[in-house]
């Protein structure tokens, strides 16, 4: 069942929504969902090859329409020219979907001050200059508009070994926050995903290299036993950049079978405790009644 798409045929028919990062892994994913319930979809990586491909996979799967603009999202003067060229060819943007990432895992203390800035500013600063450019036009269009960030749930946690990520999802997050309160009133919403592992062949090489993903299986810091499928994750992508999520400003939803509480909960681990062990376990915790 949750394999399956959730929104009805052409709910998001006429709508055009820019996805940052969508060449490849779960942008991919997400764009091909947002194409298949009907709406034109922009997508834009650094990568111009790999995106000119996607688009013409994705135009042939779903029927719609996906233009393919090469941008690096660090790049204000890039990301105004991406405005431009969607606006030129749909005339209107409904949506923004702030995807594009980088990451890779790393102890903190072997990172040069470039390596650090490098992640802020595709993750951070990549998402403000996005943010800002088509905020700024809805603005002055006075258009209705929906914006969805691409977050992780460390960015509530913080999380070791990659912390440039971390700190910038953290922003990532604040920002969210932040817009959804100031530009409500413009009918511009903002709102989070936090996902937990949802595998794609980019991210996984970088964050499980090699035996890394044997020894560090995901699934099993899930309670639900098993990492996440796509269309998961793009049923609720489509929902919170459609008009049906329309009273929904400001909030992070979290997709991650319960991971992230599973880590904090300080007891979870207690899941190893095999059944026959509870009845002796319960005895000696009985047995210290009174001392
Ligand atoms: N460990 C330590 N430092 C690293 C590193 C690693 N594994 N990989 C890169 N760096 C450092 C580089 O040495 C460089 O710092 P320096 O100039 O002080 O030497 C700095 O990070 C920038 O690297 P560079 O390769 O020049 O940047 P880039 O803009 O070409 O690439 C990355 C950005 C590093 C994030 C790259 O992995 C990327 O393009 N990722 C995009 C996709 C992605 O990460 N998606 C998210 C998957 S979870």
């Amino acid at each position: 069942m949750h394999t399956q798409p959730m929104l009805k045929d052409n709910a998001l028919k006429g709508k055009t929504y820019v996805v940052t990062g969508g060449g490849t892994g779960l942008g991919k994913a997400m764009s091909t969902y947002l194409l298949q319930l009907g709406a034109n979809v922009v997508i834009t990586s650094r990568k111009l090859e790999v995106l000119q491909q996607t688009a013409e996979e994705l135009e042939a799967k779903t029927g719609g329409k996906v233009l393919a603009v090469a941008c690096d999202v660090r790049d204000a003067e890039q990301v105004e020219q991406l405005l431009a060229k969607s606006l030129e060819q749909f005339r209107a943007v409904d949506g923004l979907l702030n995807n594009a990432a980088g990451n890779f895992i790393s102890p903190t203390e072997r990172l040069s001050a470039n390596a650090f800035s490098t992640i802020i500013d595709i993750v951070l600063k990549g998402t403000v200059n996005c943010s800002l450019a088509f905020g700024k036009h809805w603005i002055k269009e006075k258009q209705a508009a929906s914006m969805l960030n691409i977050v992780t749930t460390y960015a509530f946690t913080g999380s070791g070994y990659v912390v440039p990520s971390a700190c910038a999802k953290g922003g990532v997050l604040a920002l969210t926050r932040s817009l959804a309160a100031e530009w409500g009133h413009h009918q511009i919403r903002c709102n989070a995903i936090a996902p937990g592992p949802f595998p794609t062949k980019g991210a996984w090489d970088r964050l499980l290299p090699g035996e890394m993903a044997k020894k560090f299986d995901f699934k099993n810091r899930v309670p639900l036993k098993r990492v996440g499928d796509h269309q998961e994750l793009a049923n609720l992508a489509a929902y919170l950049l459609s008009d049906f999520s329309g009273y929904i400003n400001g909030e992070v939803i979290t997709i991650d079978g319960g991971e992230w509480l599973q880590g904090a909960g300080q007891f979870n681990g207690l899941e190893i405790v095999p059944d026959e062990m509870w009845d002796d376990l319960e005895k000696m915790i009985r047995g210290t009644k009174g001392s």
